[in-house]
């Protein structure tokens, strides 16, 4: 399959860590610019270094808060004067912390909104005129298939992965005149495998220090999904690498869920 990526300028929010890593480094192999904006420099400075090994291009770090507009708007303007163009924008960046509706606290509800909703909608928003302007343009955004079907714990994450998806939608109709396409992919559980796959800032910070990501928990997770196991950060990959390249270029406003069949519709 020609996924025609070499040399296209691909951003992704949140390189740093799992998913992102995984993402990030599934692009490299396809040869691209890469750009990694994370508010973890140090550890999306690892994710640039195994990149260059894993074959990207050109590789460039910017640490960038992607709840703050100004940040986000000079990381595009930096991508744009570094490489000309953006050519791909995979938004990555989310958080959540399981816990009932009623007994979270505000500041978990705000900060939520601000990464999973806000860091979407801003980076969104600062790529698209570039990409109208070029008549050309990917964008894939991870989801969580709290989303699409409600989950427990998860009240106001699964509104704004809902919100991710539903503007995805609206965009995808909207900008699809311009070549720009917009589509989602769910993951499912996907729980790093090394405390070095993490920095301080991912949702699963301690997790390892904690003693619950461990093989028992894994195993016991994995029996409610129908293919067994949990994810892996290289299965969401595919598939968002898949719907950024020419190979999808027929696909637009789709949500996918890499998730071993927990939700299917
Ligand atoms: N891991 C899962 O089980 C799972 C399941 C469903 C959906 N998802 C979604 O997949 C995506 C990635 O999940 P993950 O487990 O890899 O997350 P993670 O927490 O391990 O990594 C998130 C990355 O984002 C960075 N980041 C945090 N706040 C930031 C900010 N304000 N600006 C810029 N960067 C920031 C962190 O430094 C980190 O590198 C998220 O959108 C998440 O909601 C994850």
């Amino acid at each position: 399959m020609e996924l025609e990526l070499a040399h296209k300028t691909v951003i992704v929010t949140g390189g740093g860590s799992n998913i992102g890593r995984g993402i990030s480094l599934a692009f490299a192999r396809e040869r691209v610019n890469l750009v990694i904006a994370d508010i973890d420099e140090q550890q999306a400075g690892k994710t640039g270094a195994k990149a260059r090994e894993a074959g990207a291009a050109e590789t460039l770090v910017v640490k960038t808060d992607v709840s703050n507009w100004e940040q986000v708007q000079a990381m595009v303007r930096k991508t744009v004067d570094t490489f000309g163009r953006v050519d791909v924008l995979v938004n990555n960046v989310g958080w959540t912390v399981d816990r009932l509706f009623v007994e979270k606290p505000r500041e978990e509800w705000e900060k939520e909104v601000q990464l999973n909703l806000w860091g979407m909608i801003n980076c969104t928003r600062a790529v698209l005129d570039d990409m109208i302007a070029h008549k050309r343009g990917a964008i894939v955004s991870i989801g969580s298939d709290a989303g699409r079907m409600g989950e427990f714990r998860e009240g106001v994450y699964a509104a704004c992965k809902a919100g991710v998806i539903a503007l995805s939608k609206t965009l995808a109709r909207e900008v699809g005149k311009h070549g720009v396409r917009l589509n989602v992919v769910c993951p499912g559980t996907t729980m790093p495998s090394s405390a070095e796959d993490i920095g301080q800032t991912s949702m699963w910070a301690g997790s390892f220090l904690k003693g619950w990501n461990t093989p028992e928990m894994r195993e016991r997770i994995a029996r409610v999904y129908p293919l067994r196991r949990i994810g892996q950060p290289e299965d969401v990959a595919k598939a968002v690498v898949f719907l950024a390249s020419d190979a999808a270029s027929f696909v637009t406003g789709q949500t996918l869920s890499v998730s071993g069949g927990y939700t299917m519709m």
